[in-house]
Parts: structure tokens; C-alpha cells; sequence
């Protein structure tokens, strides 16, 4: 299955893009799922109908939902949700109560993972559309699989030993509930699930991100860093589209400064995304809403091309030789070097910029000698292992 994943600012045109990308695709053939992650949707509104968390026909091959946490929660986590339930209600916390709190924050992104993978496995789709919510949220949903896949790793393991021997012996005469091993179950099934939305999300096969940006200058910031980051989470960004750009015919008088101001924004451009190919989009006289408009739309971003097409993206990670040691590198478009934070422990290299952590969990050839020197040269961030000789002299 191709996943497209529309995200930028909030307000730039993600809802319209990804429902215009999904009304094309599947005018070319595809079945196409678009679903929106927002917890504030607005999908529905675009598309001038009413989804709800099971998928709703739009079209001919066109299909549409808004995922929901607490479906979802009940239906991937019904041991975990169940367990928790439990802990508070021992705790004295009412039940009406309990079920408000166990939808920690985080969850909205676990549920949105969790239902890409079941859609993924359903074979029942070529191409799934993502509208998400805006930037921030969005690089928390991708960065996830990542993050979770430590705590999997280290904690969980740990915590099922100890709970087994817990139950075993004090368990008996504690009051709290101790997790069941249904729980234990849940969460490695979990697991295996998040391992899976990984490698789909890290296919530049398969997975790509597009941003969409208005020429404004905070947008632009914005999107910016948002680049970074998702180069840093391995995710393939394969367009730039740039939404609401004024025709010459309409800014006489009035808007003539925003025309100007536009002109100085979209230049800005070539520095800051110039590998990135660029699909510029009028800013209509009109909101984009309902089908009609959704389709011209989706003609006048792609032209000729299918929506769903995979535009050429490089690799953001690759592991090569250079100068006859070992390497990786890390494509980190505008990294201030200065947030960059690099660390080896075992066989994981942990790679900091700004407020995100990502584990590189090293291959063999690497795991034997230790990182020698790390380097920006233009948009990469090279990290040198130690040669092979070196090690053996060592
Ligand atoms: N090119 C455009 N011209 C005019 N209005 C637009 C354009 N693109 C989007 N809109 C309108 O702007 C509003 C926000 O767009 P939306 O797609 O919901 O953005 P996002 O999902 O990024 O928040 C909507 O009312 C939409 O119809
Ligand atoms: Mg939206």
C-alpha cells in the first residue's frame, strides 16, 4: 500500500490537499482510503459529508474515515484499557471518571498508528491518504514508532519478570491489581503492530511526506523545521506543495503589498527547499469545498500527473564507506549543528536535535568499533566509525 502524508502549519490546506489527492488517485484506479488523524476533523467538512471512525464511501474506489480514540482503544487495547479500568477503580476513582483519564495524552497517536497498520494488512486499499493535525502533533505521531520501540525493548521485558515474581509471592496480599499477563500479551502484540507501521513508515518505497506551505514567512519557518525532523525520523519528504498563491490578476490596490510580500516568500524557497520538487496551487476566489472543487483542485496541484505517483526522494539515512571507514549518512536539511547531541551506547547510537531523540539501532558492521567523528558537510550529517585496521591495532 502507497501512505501519503500531508502536513504543515495549521490552516495551509492539508484537509483539502489530502482529500484532492484521494478523489484523483482514485479517478486513475486506485482504491484509495483517506483518513484523517485530526482530533479536530474537518475531513468531513471538505468533502461536504458526514465520516464517522468505519470507512464511508465518497466516490467510485474512494473511501473516508475519521479515527476516533476511543473506538480504537477498545478495539487494540481492550487488556491495557481493561487493566487500567481496574488499577483506578481500586484506587476509588469512579468508573464514569476512570474511563476520562485512561485516555492519556499520546493516545491519539497510538490509536492512528494502530489503525494505518490494520488498514495496511486489510489489502483492501492501494493508496491511504493522511490528514493529519498540524505540525507539532504530527511529528509526535511519526516520531512514535521510534520512541516506543525503546521502551518496548528495555522495559517491558523487565517489568513482566518482575511482575510474575510479584504475583508469585507479596502479589497475594497487595490491594492494587497487578497487570495480567493479557496485558503483557497486549502490549508485545503492540508491539510487533508498531514494528510494522515502522518499516511502512520508513519504506521511501512506500511511505512519503508531503509539506504544504503558504509563502508566508512563519509557515515557512515552521515547515522548515518540520523538515529536519522528519528527515531525522527516517520518513522520505517528497514534495513541497505551496498552497494559496496570488495571481497577478488580483492584487491590484488592496493586495498589491501581499503580492509583493509572496514574491520575497516563494524566492526564500529555492534556499530552504530547492532539492524538493515544487507544485505551486492558486489562492481561489473561494473556499475549496465538496467534490467539485476538491477535483479542480487536485488538477490544478498535479496537472497531468497521478496524485498518487511516488516523486524520486533520496534516502534520508544510508550506511556506506567513505574514506575507507564505515559511515551514516543522515540527510538533516538546515540542523543548527549547535542542537545536535550524538551518543553511543552498544549497539544504539542516540541522535539528538532540538527537543527530538531518535535511536539508530546500529548494524554488526558497526556495532564493533565506536564513533571516531561526526560532521555536517551542506545537508548531511556524516557520523565516522573507526577503521577497521584501528579497531584491530586497538
Ligand atoms: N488554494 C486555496 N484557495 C482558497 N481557499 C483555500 C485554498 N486551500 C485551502 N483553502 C481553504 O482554507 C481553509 C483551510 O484549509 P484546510 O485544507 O482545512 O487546511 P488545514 O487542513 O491545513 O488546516 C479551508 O476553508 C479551505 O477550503
Ligand atoms: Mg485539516
Amino acid at each position: 500500500m502507497r501512505v501519503i502524508i500531508y502536513t504543515g502549519k495549521g490552516g495551509v490546506g492539508k484537509t483539502s490537499l489530502a482529500a484532492a489527492t484521494a478523489l484523483g488517485a482514485a479517478a486513475r484506479g486506485h482504491r484509495t482510503l483517506v483518513l484523517s488523524t485530526d482530533a479536530a476533523h474537518s475531513l468531513g467538512d471538505s468533502l461536504g459529508m458526514t465520516l464517522g471512525p468505519d470507512p464511508v464511501r465518497v466516490a467510485d474506489r474512494v473511501e473516508a474515515l475519521e479515527i476516533d480514540v476511543l473506538t480504537e482503544l477498545e478495539r487494540s487495547w481492550k487488556a491495557v484499557h481493561e487493566y487500567l479500568l481496574r488499577l483506578l477503580a481500586s484506587q476509588g476513582v469512579e468508573e464514569i471518571t476512570a474511563q476520562e483519564v485512561v485516555i492519556l495524552p499520546g493516545m491519539e497517536l497510538i490509536a492512528a498508528l494502530l489503525r494505518l497498520d490494520a488498514i495496511e494488512r486489510s489489502g483492501k486499499y492501494d493508496t491511504a491518504v493522511l490528514d493529519t493535525a498540524p505540525t507539532a502533533e504530527t511529528l509526535r505521531l511519526l516520531s512514535f514508532p521510534d520512541a516506543i520501540e525503546w521502551y518496548f525493548d528495555r522495559v517491558l521485558r523487565m517489568q513482566r519478570r518482575v511482575t510474575r515474581v510479584v504475583r508469585s509471592t507479596v502479589g497475594r496480599a497487595m490491594k492494587t491489581p497487578l497487570p495480567s499477563e493479557g496485558f503483557f500479551d497486549t502490549l508485545e502484540e503492540l508491539h510487533e503492530r508498531f514494528r510494522r507501521v515502522r518499516s511502512l513508515l520508513t519504506d521511501p518505497g512506500r511511505a512519503t511526506v508531503r509539506l504544504v506551505v503558504n509563502p508566508e514567512r512563519m509557515v515557512i519557518a515552521e515547515t522548515q523545521r518540520a523538515y529536519t525532523y522528519l528527515c531525522l525520523f527516517g520518513l522520505a519528504v517528497e514534495l513541497l506543495v505551496v498552497n494559496r498563491v496570488m495571481p497577478k490578476e488580483a492584487t491590484s490596490g488592496y493586495f498589491e503589498p501581499t503580492r509583493v510580500e509572496q514574491e520575497t516568500n516563494l524566492n526564500s524557497l529555492d534556499e530552504l527547499f530547492g532539492e524538493l520538487p515544487r507544485l505551486p496551487v492558486p489562492r481561489y476566489p473561494r473556499e475549496v469545498i465538496g467534490r467539485e472543487a476538491l477535483e479542480r483542485l487536485g488538477r490544478d496541484v498535479f496537472g497531468t500527473h497521478d496524485p498518487a505517483r511516488l516523486w524520486p526522494t533520496s534516502p534520508p539515512m544510508r550506511f556506506r564507506m567513505r574514506d575507507g571507514a564505515p559511515v551514516i549518512e543522515l540527510t538533516l536539511p538546515h540542523a543548527d549543528p549547535a542542537s545536535v547531541d550524538l551518543r553511543q551506547r552498544g549497539d544504539t547510537l542516540y541522535l539528538t536535535v532540538g527537543s527530538f531523540r531518535r535511536s539508530i539501532a546500529l548494524p554488526v558492521a558497526y556495532t564493533r568499533g565506536q564513533v571516531e567523528r561526526a560532521f555536517f558537510d551542506g545537508n548531511l550529517f556524516v557520523i565516522r566509525f573507526r577503521r577497521a585496521e584501528a579497531r584491530g591495532a586497538a
